[in-house]
């Protein structure tokens, strides 16, 4: 595999390729990136093609300063100023009216662009030396688990890109919250990184609820963040059954998971890769607490169990 530690050279070369056209694999705090200039459309193509991901599935572009996201948004509301003094960089996205200026095939054909600054720091150094915005979905094959380390890229991918920065394992975990502020009521598209307490706290309002099992943006299918084997809901694992828990490990194939919700979404996508490693075909998942703390995770859990028949 083509994984580099991130030398200055290493960054430097990185950025090059964005510049050129090319795709590279880089950490950010969340999950690792897939990264490719977002103003160059055949670039974004290629993430699109590399993933197998459906066109109209918007992809997420990142920047490394305000102004830079200031710079390709028709218009900068208060709340947008709000989260990002308090949130960037950080995973938190927001979706905000896009300029013309940012090709159509990055916004799935929407009027809308969802805009972040990570928090990695390799990253951060990657897209401000690129000197453009870049777009940057989670380095896997579409619906398939994210990776949260280097290591965990699939040959699919790697074959594809320039190389992979290695920049350890993420500290999220799991994808950044999607925040939609083109609504009258901002709404969170997808729990991730930062809370809805955590944005509420921020705006001093509620957020809109979207219903559960709702598509509510394109890209948002029922399916997503799977391993290869089945995942099952349970209250309870049975001692034979291999799964993730929240009691002592019964068996070599059972996971014990950590009991607050932060470290759990660190866990997770990695949890359930080791089991896929050992050909499990089901992965029984102790169901968590239905406290709000834990959206993000039983968003994930939800979609990784969801079937596509
Ligand atoms: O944590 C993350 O956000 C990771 C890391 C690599 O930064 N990136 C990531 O990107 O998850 P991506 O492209 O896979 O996330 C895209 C999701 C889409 O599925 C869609 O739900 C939402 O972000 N999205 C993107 N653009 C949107 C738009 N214009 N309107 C509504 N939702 C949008
Ligand atoms: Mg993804």
């Amino acid at each position: 595999m083509s994984i580099l530690s991130p030398t200055p050279e290493a960054i430097q070369a990185a950025a090059k390729s964005i510049r050129d056209g090319k795709l590279v694999v880089i950490p950010t705090e969340t999950v690792y990136g897939l990264a490719g200039n977002a103003m160059d459309e055949q670039a974004v193509q290629l993430i699109y093609d590399v993933k197998g991901r459906p066109n109209d599935n918007p992809l997420i572009v990142h920047v490394s300063q305000t102004e830079q996201a200031k710079a390709i948004v028709r218009e900068w509301p208060e709340m947008a100023e709000k989260l990002a003094e308090k949130y960037w960089p950080g995973p938190l996205t927001l979706v905000l009216p896009k300029k013309p200026s940012v090709p159509d095939c990055v916004t799935g054909g929407k009027e809308t662009v969802a805009i972040r600054i990570p928090k990695h720091p390799i990253a951060l150094k990657v897209i401000s030396e690129a000197g453009v915005p870049v777009a940057a979905p989670s380095a896997n094959i579409f619906m398939a688990l994210s990776p949260t380390k280097a290591q965990d890229i699939e040959p699919e991918i790697d074959l594809e890109v320039e190389f992979i920065l290695d920049g350890g394992p993420c500290e999220v975990g799991l994808e950044s919250t999607v925040l939609d502020l083109t609504q009258s009521s901002p709404q969170i598209l997808r729990p991730g990184g930062i809370s809805r307490a955590e944005i509420q706290a921020i705006l001093g309002r509620p957020l809109g609820h979207v219903p559960p099992g709702s598509i509510r943006a394109p890209g948002m299918y029922p399916r997503h963040y799977a391993p290869k084997a089945t995942v099952i809901l349970v209250d309870k694992l049975e001692s034979n059954m291999p799964g993730l828990t929240f009691e002592q490990s019964e068996n070599n194939l059972q996971i014990e998971m950590p009991s607050d919700s932060k470290s759990y979404g660190v866990r997770l996508y990695g949890a359930l890769r080791q089991l896929d490693l050992k050909q499990v075909d089901k992965i029984y998942v102790q169901r968590p607490p239905q406290s709000e703390q834990w959206e993000a995770v039983m968003d994930r859990l939800q979609k990784a169990s969801t079937s596509l028949a």
